[in-house]
């Protein structure tokens, strides 16, 4: 059945928020537990569909996986290195993170490729090559990826492009490998440094993690830990810009600030009145707004996970916002979506132009994938009228229980 979020628009949102755990942290972590040889445990874990099909996958290795609440107990002791051909693999992106540590641990995988949101071509070649840096046959036939080594040796592996995915996968193999493994242009994410402390915490030797240089000395063994997952940037990024576009006074808290430097300091660019504290960021009622422009890049720039979001709002501002698109060249369907409720909005070769002020109105449109979603989500919380997001599932992959945290500070959906 079709997956549908109804939101009645022009409420005034008022109170407080509180941000999940990060997704695309969990999402490196929970596959990362195959490397360990003792129980792992992971507090404030976010119930969201993406860590659901990784427990599904993580059980299919053998590996135990207790809930308590939001708590997470993992037993790897019994892990077996079984074929992930399994259609879970293809549902979400960050199943590929099970190539670097099932590499890493038993010198073999063979699994399908992954999914993920449709956001135009999503190569893995830069996985690929650093495992084949790392000493690793790569054979791929149709759908399935089979990788192996007799042994992994650490080399110096430059990455054309600083790629989130690739500089974890590489980490994750090289772990296990013998010597030092140097990753040159690396990515500087918070999500790879919040990965990287756990694997310290569990014994591994991972240096510079957040900087564009990481090395890994290899070990032969990862021990058990403890592990507290960092707050979610773009769910916090999501929050504030719906509350700069219809709050009156809403606080989002469990927020690192300096994670979403690039979004708060655009949103005040175009008016917006925040507060911030050591973990929250408080938005008053905004007024008129001004138009700004946006390029997506790499952490600490403009995330690309945002831009969809914030287009939302720019619909408010007075006059033509640019916004461009280096990372995903593709991901603009939401403005087709933002379209039929009213905006003005044109695309084309990696760029939109937002021309404002749009008044939206509620419409039946589509959510085409994750942030897309959020991104109807926050137009529906302006729109006049009762919006209907269909194919809601893509949001729910990585929003923890976004429909009740919005009733809570006023907002009329269901
Ligand atoms: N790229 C290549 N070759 C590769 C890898 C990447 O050409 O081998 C290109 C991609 O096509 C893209 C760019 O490099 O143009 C960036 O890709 P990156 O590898 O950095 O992204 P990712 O690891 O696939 C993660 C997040 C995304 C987020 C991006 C950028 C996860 C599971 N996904 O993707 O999150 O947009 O980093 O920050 O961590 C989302 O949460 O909605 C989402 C899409």
């Amino acid at each position: 059945m079709d997956d549908v979020i109804k939101i009645r628009g022009k409420r005034k949102l008022k109170g407080e928020v509180t941000v999940s755990s990060c997704k695309n942290s969990v999402v490196a972590i929970l596959p990362s537990v195959v490397l360990a040889s003792e129980i792992v445990k992971l507090y404030d874990v976010p119930d969201i569909k993406d860590v659901q099909i990784l427990i599904k996958l993580l059980e299919k290795l053998n590996i135990k996986v207790n809930a308590d609440g939001d708590e997470l107990l993992i037993d790897p002791t019994g892990i077996r290195n079984v074929d992930l051909l399994d259609e879970d693999v293809m549902k979400l992106r960050a199943s590929y993170y099970f190539m670097g540590a099932l590499l890493g641990r038993f010198k073999h995988v063979k699994m399908y490729s992954p999914g993920g949101c449709n956001l135009g071509p999503r190569p893995i070649d830069l996985h690929l090559k650093g495992f084949e840096a790392l000493g690793a046959k790569i054979r791929q036939d149709g759908n399935i990826i089979e990788i192996d080594a007799d042994e992994l040796t650490g080399d110096d592996i430059y990455l054309d492009f600083a790629s989130v995915g690739a500089t974890i996968n590489i980490m994750l193999a090289a772990c296990f490998a013998r010597g030092r493994t140097t990753i040159e242009n690396a990515a500087k994410e918070p999500e790879i440094i919040d990965l990287s402390s756990m694997l310290n915490k569990m014994g591994a030797q991972i240096r510079g993690a957040g900087t564009s240089e990481i090395t890994i000395n290899g070990i032969s063994r990862l021990k058990g830990c403890i592990h507290d997952i960092i707050p979610d940037r773009i769910e916090a990024g999501t929050y504030i810009i719906a509350a700069a576009a219809c709050g009156e006074d809403v606080t989002v808290r469990n927020v690192i600030p300096q994670h979403i430097e690039a979004l708060t300091s655009k949103l005040e660019e175009m008016g917006v009145k925040l507060e911030q504290g050591s973990d929250y960021v408080r938005v008053f009622e905004a007024g008129k707004l001004k138009a700004v422009d946006i390029i997506t890049q790499p952490f600490p720039g403009f995330a690309t996970d945002l831009q969809q979001p914030l287009t939302a709002l720019m619909t408010r501002a007075e006059g033509d916002s640019h916004v461009e698109e280096t990372i995903y060249v593709d991901r603009f369907r939401h403005c087709n979506e933002l379209n039929l409720m009213g905006a003005n909005i044109e695309t084309g070769s990696g760029k939109s132009v937002i021309h404002g002020p749009s008044e939206l109105h509620g419409a039946d449109i589509s959510a085409t994938d994750l942030r897309c979603g959020a991104s109807l989500v926050i137009a529906g919380l302006m729109a006049d009228g009762e919006t209907v997001i269909h194919n809601a599932y893509h949001i729910y992959r990585g929003y923890e229980s976004i429909v009740e945290k919005l009733r809570a500070i006023g907002a009329d959906i269901e």
